[in-house]
């Protein structure tokens, strides 16, 4: 295996510091990745959306669930695997997937659900927790050093049944390793043929924007939804201005916009809602004016309320593309008919001021968890 040195490294930084992110990319031999150093925004299909230059389905569809639902219950695997397999005959093209899931037996379910069609679509997967490469423990760590990023991609790579991957994720900013080492690791494994298009997950502005100059990024992937809309202040707007897709995780609000959660819901222990503030019972009660305006407005729409969260985030953008995860088949049809609910202009501003109205109650995370979100990575 090859295992970058710290003087490759070195090198590499010295060598990305102050050219263009084209001349960068061309330099470093990024054949693959030549599409993508332009993001000039090519026009979708009907149904399809543009993350950067990567051609998407309107709607994802998250597998993070589909080996332990929040930690708890063990969903049956071959349940998941026709699951997969019926968003795509409904089409749905793209899966979102990380090492961390599991870990690994998300990647190992959704390889084998894909393999018959696997050219057909796109897939994610994600690196920057560190997960054991050999005994696929997690130790509540990050790390994005490049042999790790690099052990990370083979792990997927092979788990997933693929020789590449179409959107590769930094899950969380490392903050002890620079971007530029990143970038420069993500950039050889697109020149290898092994990754295609690359992202960050809940990372800051200033690393995002570094990131976007040294390798072009193709989509940002953070919480954003009706009930946690912090990113319309900051990443939101520089996705726009960089030409950056952005891929909402917890569109649904881990299932509290579907009306799903109600004040008799108790969490398993394990389950990280749980220990989640704005799901505290305290805060629960405020927050279900959430859920209140989200049944008025499926009542209007004759739509169910999560439809309409998803459909409002569609509505924010057409660089947007919501990844909802669902184990159950009827939820899986229900939300890729979300994409059938539209709002006039003068719809949408109404939902949207009545939205303001509303203040969520809590945090939205456990602290370890929210300590991992909008870290700049480190200086060269
Ligand atoms: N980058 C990151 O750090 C990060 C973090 C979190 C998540 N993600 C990604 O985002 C994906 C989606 O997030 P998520 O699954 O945590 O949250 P979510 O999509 O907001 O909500 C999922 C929850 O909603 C329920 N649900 C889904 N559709 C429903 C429907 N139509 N009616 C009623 N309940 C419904 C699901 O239960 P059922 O299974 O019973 O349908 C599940 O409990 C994940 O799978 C993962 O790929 C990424």
């Amino acid at each position: 295996m090859t295992v970058d040195t710290p003087d490759i490294n070195r090198n590499r930084r010295a060598f990305l510091a102050g050219i263009p992110a084209t001349a960068a990319a061309f330099a470093l031999g990024a054949a693959p990745a030549a599409a993508q150093t332009t993001q000039t925004a090519a026009t979708a299909a009907p149904g399809r959306r543009m993350l950067g230059n990567l051609e998407v389905s309107e709607l994802g569809l998250g597998v993070q669930n589909m080996h332990r639902t929040f930690h708890t219950i063990v969903p049956d695997r071959d349940d998941m695997i026709a699951l997969i397999r019926a968003a795509y005959e409904q089409g749905v093209t793209f899966f979102d997937c990380a090492e961390v899931y599991g870990p690994f037996e998300c990647e190992r379910i959704l390889g084998e659900a894909m393999a018959p069609f696997r050219d057909d679509i796109q897939v994610t997967t994600k690196f920057g927790f560190g997960v054991d490469p050999e005994t696929g423990v997690w130790d509540f760590t990050v790390t994005s050093r490049p042999e790790r990023i690099r052990r990370a991609v083979e792990g997927s790579l092979q788990r997933l049944g693929t020789d590449r991957i179409d959107l590769l994720y930094q899950h969380r900013v490392d903050p002890d390793v620079p971007i530029e080492d990143v970038a420069g690791t993500v950039q050889d494994l697109m020149a290898e043929g092994k990754v295609l298009h690359w992202g960050l997950s809940e990372m800051g502005p200033r690393t995002l924007r570094r990131a976007h100059e040294l390798l072009p990024v193709s989509a940002v992937q953070s919480e954003y939804s009706m009930m946690w809309r912090a990113r319309e202040a900051d990443i939101l707007p520089l996705c726009a201005e960089l030409g950056i897709g952005f891929v909402p995780f917890a569109p649904l609000g881990y299932g509290f916009l579907t009306g799903a959660i109600d004040m008799e819901t108790s969490f398993a222990p394990s389950d990280f809602r749980a220990n989640t503030s704005r799901m505290a019972p305290e805060n629960r009660a405020s927050n279900m004016a959430l859920v209140e305006l989200a049944r008025e407005w499926a009542e209007r729409k004759g739509a169910k309320p999560g439809q309409i969260a998803l459909a409002w985030l569609l509505a924010q953008g057409d660089n947007i593309v919501p990844i909802p995860g669902t184990t159950q088949m009827p939820h899986l049809r229900t939300n890729i008919a979300a994409a059938e609910v539209t709002f006039t202009s003068d719809e949408l501003a109404e939902l949207t001021t009545a939205l303001d109205a509303i203040e969520v109650q809590g945090g939205r995370a456990p602290a370890l968890v929210a300590e991992w979100s909008d870290v700049e990575a480190p200086d060269v």
